[in-house]
């Protein structure tokens, strides 16, 4: 559809809930020095959409959907210049026309949560697609900080971390639906992946070391080369992941990949009580374990899945559970299935005034829980060598095995999150401009 002049489409969503339509509104302009432009090649519809959708993030005034997006700078503000220095490199190096995709959350780069990594808490941190940040559904999207926020993809291919990876060639090649995966599923699923078999409660399992020798040296430790190895019956590791939306998958693939690089032993149950997002875990699971001779992976609604975990495990229960829902029957399921001394990670979104379990029965199971938001930037890494290794689920669209189900235009938007909240379809991508 033609739209005026400063006129752009946008998905936007009306409280309470279930409320989404396609709106002709003005396109942004500079706000701030720091803002950039991005004209939007792609924007995906994530689970996090869902929240805002069902009504229960608590969203009471009408936004802009959608924090996942790829696409082109148009416009950017004063501060990006050729001498801006002591800022974010993009400051002074990015340019209009250059491809950025962008987190789903903004983050300045210059404050501490931004230097150590944690930059899902940067003190200037907001979420697309929330009434004060006007999310990437759109043809157009305003980004705040955008010197610390966006990824300049010519850039990407020269940062120290992506040239070990030996891999820069083959970036400019990656089809923008592959790229947008980025923004937030896949770093997200990494993120779950990492902060679980890097637990100081699963590292025996992943070292065959007892716990704590398993972990960094501790002051006074001079023992550790003498301790002896665990038998490898103590080191089997078992595993849930529940929710096999499109970060479940990501997650899964994440734990196989870091399971096949260690060479271990594993056991893993993958959980959702639909039927269809089931099957694609099984089917991508099958393709990726083919030429891997150690472990094995099953897919369980939520019944089996105990029943499951109860034979794996002689009753003993899983070593680490991720939890990729975000509800609390989730999180339930989560408690019921980890072992004692085990960690629950849960990257799904919750919103819910309380846990459904008590700190008594955290502390009588010694239970870690892990909570909230990825932080992409320092995820970016990883999850990249991940998706150009695993083009084969990562690169097609529609596929048997393809995480992406189908990219679909602005006309079906409010159908496409009706099927993608009963869980009707996979990963979709909205082309703006279809
Ligand atoms: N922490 C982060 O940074 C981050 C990033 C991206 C997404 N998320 C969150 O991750 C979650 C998953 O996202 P998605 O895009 O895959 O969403 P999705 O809604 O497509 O997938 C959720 C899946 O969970 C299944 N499910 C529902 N209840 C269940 C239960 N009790 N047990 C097992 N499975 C159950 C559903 O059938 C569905 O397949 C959402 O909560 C989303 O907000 C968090
Ligand atoms: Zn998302
Ligand atoms: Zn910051």
């Amino acid at each position: 559809m033609m739209q005026p002049p400063n006129r752009q489409l946008a998905i936007c969503f009306y409280p309470p809930a279930y409320d989404i339509r396609v709106e002709s509104i003005p396109i942004p302009s500079i706000e701030h020095p720091d803002d950039a432009i991005i004209k939007v090649k792609l924007a995906g519809l994530c689970g996090s959409d869902l929240h805002v959708y069902r009504g229960t993030e608590g969203v009471s005034e009408p936004c802009v959907c959608g924090h996942e997006f790829v696409g082109e700078v148009v416009a950017l503000g004063s501060n990006f210049h050729p001498n801006a220095s002591g800022r974010p490199s993009l400051y002074s190096t990015l340019h209009v026309g250059d491809k950025v995709i962008s987190p789903f959350t903004v983050s300045c780069g210059e404050c501490h949560f931004c230097h150590v990594g944690s930059t899902c808490r940067c003190v200037e941190s907001r979420l697309f697609g929330t009434p004060h940040t006007p999310g990437g559904q759109a043809q157009y999207v305003r980004v705040p900080k955008a010197g610390g926020t966006v990824y300049n993809l010519q850039e990407v291919s020269a940062t120290r971390e992506i040239q070990k990876l030996d891999m820069k060639e083959t970036i400019p090649n990656l089809a923008d639906s592959s790229l947008l995966l980025l923004c937030d599923i896949l770093p997200a699923g990494v993120f779950a992946a990492f902060q679980a078999l890097n637990h100081p409660k699963i590292l025996p399992m992943v070292t065959s070391l007892p716990f704590p020798h398993s972990s960094i040296r501790t002051f006074g430790d001079n023992a550790h080369s003498t301790i002896p190895s665990l038998r490898p019956e103590a080191t089997d590791l078992t595993i849930a992941i529940i929710g096999l939306g499109p970060v479940g998958v990501c997650t899964c693939i994440a734990v196989l990949d870091f399971l096949y690089t260690r060479g271990s032993d594993f056991k893993i149950i993958a959980i959702d009580p639909n039927e269809s997002r089931r099957k694609k875990v099984a089917a991508i699971y099958s393709k990726i374990s083919c030429d891997q001779p150690r472990g094995f992976l099953e897919v369980a609604d939520i019944n089996e899945s105990k029943h499951v975990v109860s034979k794996w495990t002689n009753d003993t229960n899983c070593n680490a559970v991720l939890e990729v829902v975000g509800n609390n029957s989730a999180l339930l399921l989560a408690y019921d299935l980890v072992r004692p001394f085990g960690c629950i990670t849960s990257v799904g979104a919750h919103a819910n005034s309380s846990l459904p379990f008590t700190g008594q029965e955290l502390f009588d199971k010694n239970v870690s829980l892990d909570f909230g938001r990825c932080p992409v930037r320092a995820m970016f890494p990883m999850a990249l060598d991940i998706l150009l290794r695993r083009q084969d689920i990562f690169g097609e669209v529609g596929g048997e095995v393809s995480l992406i189900d189908k990219i679909v235009g602005f006309d079906v938007a409010k159908k496409t999150y009706e099927e993608f909240d009963k869980g009707k379809c996979g990963k979709v991508l909205f082309d703006p401009w279809r």
